[in-house]
């Protein structure tokens, strides 16, 4: 009954057949899993769910983020956060800058994301195209076009992430008045550290975990060789070939795998052109190895 339908890309695919807000027996579950680490990314079409439907289904796959700094949540469901550029009666509904450049969700925590669910309510669109795609790159197909040589030598590395990185990144180059962290949000935020290639829980294939919105270091380099490797990687992880860029339609599910892509929200509608959108972050706390 599950039928799956290609972008026609290098992945992302559309999954018909699944009801989101009926709880998912136990193989279905399974089934989906498989097909979002194998895919990269999964679109639903048509749904139509409450908050406390999203949270459900988010659910189902692991241990949902709570954002500590609290602003923006269904108030009944709080692992639901908004993301929107509406404003209503003078206050934003939602945050309205999220993930507006390439990064992987929560890589900065101890533990780390296995998978993002975003369901759209709102999709700005401009002469009959929708605008505010989301990019994905596939880090399964970036770690397998790494040269051999470079492959070898980073092996056994690990990569410091650290989430001050993209807020500061924020501030500078996309214009957000947030201020800096506090001393107090940087000590409950610590840099933390991941190997560079990690296998995938599901897929049991590497993948490069980095990505230019929070790796900071490698470990085992010196600072000049460390910054010029990262840089490579970034230039590598972002080329064309390993990407899929989603187009939204109102009342899409999209889920992606934290561990196999990287992801970019494209800013390119005015504060008059809605956006709104429900999301949850799941932990990756149900596979051991990727324990911190
Ligand atoms: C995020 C994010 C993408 C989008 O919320 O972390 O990357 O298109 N969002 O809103
Ligand atoms: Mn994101």
């Amino acid at each position: 009954m599950i039928e799956v339908i290609s972008s026609g890309g290098p992945m992302g695919v559309v999954v018909e057949g699944v009801n989101l807000s009926r709880p998912l027996a136990d193989e279905t579950r399974q089934e989906l899993e498989r097909l979002l680490c194998r895919n990269g990314v999964l679109c639903f079409r048509d749904q139509a769910l409450s908050s406390k439907q999203v949270r459900d289904f988010s659910a189902t796959f692991g241990t949902l983020e709570i954002n500590v700094a609290g602003g923006f949540q269904e108030p009944e469901f709080p692992e639901v956060m908004i993301l929107s550029n509406i404003v209503r009666d003078g206050r934003p509904i939602g945050l309205s800058d999220a993930g507006q450049s390439w990064h992987t969700d929560m890589s900065y925590s101890g533990t780390v994301a296995f998978a993002n669910v975003l369901y759209a309510i709102e999709v700005p669109v401009r002469d009959g195209e929708p605008l505010g795609r989301t990019e994905f790159c596939d880090m399964h197909a970036a770690y397998a076009a790494l040269p051999a040589a470079v492959r070898r030598k980073l092996a056994n590395m690990t990569v410091v992430h650290d989430f001050d990185k993209f807020w500061e990144m924020m501030r500078r180059d996309k214009g957000s008045n947030r201020p800096p962290l506090t001393d107090a949000q940087r000590r409950a935020k610590p840099p933390v550290s991941h190997p560079i290639f990690p296998i995938h829980p599901v897929t049991r294939r590497r993948v490069l975990y980095a990505n230019p919105g929070y790796s900071v270091r490698i470990n085992e380099m010196d600072e000049v060789e460390s910054a010029e490797t990262l840089a490579f990687l970034f230039e590598h992880q972002t080329q064309e070939r390993f990407q899929y860029r989603h187009r939204w339609q109102v009342g899409d599910v999209l889920m992606w795998d934290n561990l196999g892509t990287i992801h970019n929200a494209v800013a390119d509608y005015g504060p008059a052109e809605h956006r709104h959108i429900k999301r949850c972050q799941i932990a990756a706390d149900r596979f051991p190895e990727l324990a911190p």
